[in-house]
């Protein structure tokens, strides 16, 4: 399927702050959205009900799953780590089993993913990871090893996916498309620091660009210090 053929996209975990900005985006740019999110959220949605076919229900179900992506010729997949049940490799591996031959799928995760292990993490990034994912396992509250897995399985897999890798997040306006580099560490990304808006952008934006195809960008605002200094040396 070629992407610029699509019409009908699933957003898996619609409800949540990414993912209502995916909806709009998405709507805005006329396509037909079903949006998957927990029975309890589905309220969050209230604001595109009638513009939108909402399937409730917990993103690692795979029924859920496979019922919303029928027909759609693309996913936007929020991975997220919650629960020590497989929620993010279970809503990944849904996904890669039942989207439609040929459907470009974008997932979100954080910058701790790492897809050829050539990442350069920062000492204080690397303490965090060591020190929360235990502790939040401990507590049953978050599975970081779960979203690694999810894409690690989705690194292997032959789909047309593209894994956008979220820097620390803030809320405001747009400052347009963010800037990407294959590698935690590189200069470009060093200010660490995305609006939430703009990652949403450049995952809607993922699903046109073949060119990201099997790759796990890095992103940082665009108008963040570091991509400013990177475009003004580039100049
Ligand atoms: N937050 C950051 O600073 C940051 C940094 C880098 C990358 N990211 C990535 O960005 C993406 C979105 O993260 P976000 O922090 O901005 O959050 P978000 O968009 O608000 O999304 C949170 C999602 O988690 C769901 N959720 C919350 N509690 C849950 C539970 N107990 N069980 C199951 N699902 C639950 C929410 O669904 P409901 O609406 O049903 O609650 C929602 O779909 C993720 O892929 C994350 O890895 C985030």
């Amino acid at each position: 399927m070629s992407t610029d053929a699509i019409r009908k996209v699933c957003i898996v975990g619609a409800s949540g702050k990414l993912g209502q900005y995916l909806v709009r985006q998405a709507l805005d740019r006329g396509y037909e959205v079903v949006g998957v999110c927990r029975e309890r959220s589905v309220p969050k949605l209230a604001a595109f009900a009638d513009r939108i076919t909402i399937v409730p229900g917990p993103t690692n179900d795979r029924d859920v799953v496979r019922k919303a992506v029928a027909g759609c010729d693309a996913v936007l997949s929020i991975l997220v780590p919650w629960g020590v049940r497989q929620y993010s490799s279970g809503t990944a591996q849904a996904v890669l089993d039942f989207a439609e031959p040929g459907a470009r799928l974008v997932f979100s995760c954080g910058w701790h993913i790492s897809m050829d292990g050539e990442d350069r993490y920062s000492w204080r990034l690397r303490t965090t990871i060591r020190i929360v994912t235990p502790l939040a396992r401990l507590v049953r509250a978050v599975d970081i090893d779960d979203q690694v897995e999810a894409c690690g399985r989705i690194f292997a897999s032959d789909r047309r996916w593209t894994v956008v890798r979220g820097s620390d997040l803030e809320e405001g306006e747009s400052q347009g498309l963010p800037v990407w580099s294959r590698h935690v560490g590189d200069p470009v990304l060093a200010s660490n620091l995305t609006r939430r808006v703009d990652f949403a952008l450049f995952m809607t934006e993922a699903l046109t660009d073949d060119s990201l195809i099997g790759q796990a960008p890095a992103i940082v605002g665009r108008l963040s210090p570091s991509a400013r200094a990177h475009a003004k040396g580039a100049a």
